[in-house]
């Protein structure tokens, strides 16, 4: 197939700048799509990273000043995978100087921040996406299905959590290269916006809006030096937030992330539970989706562990044959061929901004119930 060519203006070359680097350059590789991304440039503030970034990924040219990025003729796509803090300004230009523009998640710092870059790719009338690449792992796709289906009946539970510890070490600093998602300034909180807003994203995604919730959060490192000022200054991120949680449809939710939680890197569960089924997920086991059917045979009944990876599963065709297992990276790829697809067909992308302003609603009232003590509207 011959391609037309979708001109990328990446911001950031960190973690999530390789990940969608990676994305760009394979999907074409094993989707058949209409449109073929083009690294045109890669923007960030320091040039020698830059050079180096630009040369191992293959992009034509380096921005040192996001600005410059935004006015180029020649880019189709702003593409953000900068801090947090950096989203709404730079989505907003975007949109502005009519580029379609793809952010990574949480969509923004606050809620006013989130609603005004809403307002921005909305009014510009530009295609718009945010990188909640969960929604992407076959195994949660096929959840998705299940539950579509109404395979589970009616969902009476819904219970997530996301557990990490790289953050337990007092003499961690805050700010800065690396460290802006212990800052409140950059990241805007902390395990709230940064993992309960994957865990919030699927759950709406799977099991409906949520209406209300009631929160704790906990910093248990109350000051750390600051890599900017190089003084000790009090945190203000969450270290850990939990929350009760009730969805539009009736089901009860709980949802728990931490970045002290000893001996996890990144464990990200769910597990729903409905009249005639359940099901349960876990990212270090990502390929396998559990599923119990009430309606099996009671002397066969038990959850089964559906290795995810034939022909006829989500996104697997793509790949090898079936039994053998993609990754982490994969998502990326998935949901790059799944925006690739709806460009050529007009059609519009989930996750938009729209979509993931319904997170960002949810984590702010996380946030406002932590400190009320008292149940919150999520709107
Ligand atoms: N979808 C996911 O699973 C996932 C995973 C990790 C991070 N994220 C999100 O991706 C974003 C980036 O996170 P990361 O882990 O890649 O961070 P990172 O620290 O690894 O990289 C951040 C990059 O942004 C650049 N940057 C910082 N300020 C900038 C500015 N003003 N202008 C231009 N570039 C700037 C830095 O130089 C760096 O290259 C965050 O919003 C984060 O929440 C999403």
């Amino acid at each position: 197939m011959t391609n037309r060519a979708l001109r990328i203006g990446l911001v950031g070359y960190g973690f999530m700048g390789r990940a969608h680097s990676n994305a760009y350059k394979r999907v074409n590789d094993f989707f058949d799509l209409q449109y073929r991304p083009v690294l045109k440039a890669v923007c960030g503030r320091n040039r020698d990273n830059l050079e180096q970034f630009g040369a191992q990924w293959g992009y034509e040219s380096i921005e040192a000043d996001w600005t410059a990025l935004v006015r180029r003729p020649d880019i189709d796509v702003i593409d953000i995978a900068s801090p947090n803090h950096t989203h709404a300004e730079i989505a907003s230009a975007a949109a502005s100087a009519g580029k379609i523009v793809l952010c990574e998640k949480p969509l923004a710092r606050d809620l006013t921040d989130a609603a005004r870059m809403v307002e921005a790719v909305e009014y510009a009338r530009v295609p718009n996406m945010v990188w909640y690449n969960y929604r992407r792992v076959p195994a949660v796709t096929l959840a998705k299905q299940l539950i579509d289906e109404g395979r589970l009946g009616r969902i009476f539970h819904y219970r997530t959590k996301f557990l990490q510890d790289w953050t337990m070490s007092r003499d961690l600093p805050q700010g800065g290269q690396a460290l802006w998602r212990l800052d409140a300034e950059a990241a805007g909180s902390g395990v709230t916006g940064d993992l309960l807003a994957h865990c919030i994203d699927t759950a709406i995604w799977l099991n409906g809006p949520v209406h209300q919730v009631t929160a704790t959060t906990e910093t248990f490192i109350k000051e750390r030096r600051h890599q900017k000022s190089g003084q000790v200054e009090p945190v203000r991120i969450d270290d850990a937030s939990a929350f009760l949680a009730r969805f539009d449809n009736g089901c009860l939710g709980t949802f728990e992330a931490t970045r002290f939680a000893r001996g996890h890197k990144a464990l990200y569960t769910f597990e729903v539970n409905g009249e005639s089924g359940s099901l349960a997920w876990d990212l270090h086991d990502l390929h396998r989706l559990q599923f119990f059917d009430h309606r099996d045979e009671s002397k066969l009944r038990g959850w089964r562990s559906i290795h995810v990876t034939d022909g006829d599963h989500p996104y697997m065709s793509h790949w090898w044959v079936p039994g053998l297992q993609i990754g982490y990276e994969h998502t990326f790829i998935h949901q790059m061929a799944d925006f690739l697809q709806s460009i050529a067909s007009g059609t519009p992308i989930t996750p938009s901004f729209r979509d993931a302003l319904a997170t960002e609603k949810v984590t702010s009232a996380v946030l406002k119930s932590a400190r009320s003590g008292k149940w919150e509207v999520c709107n």
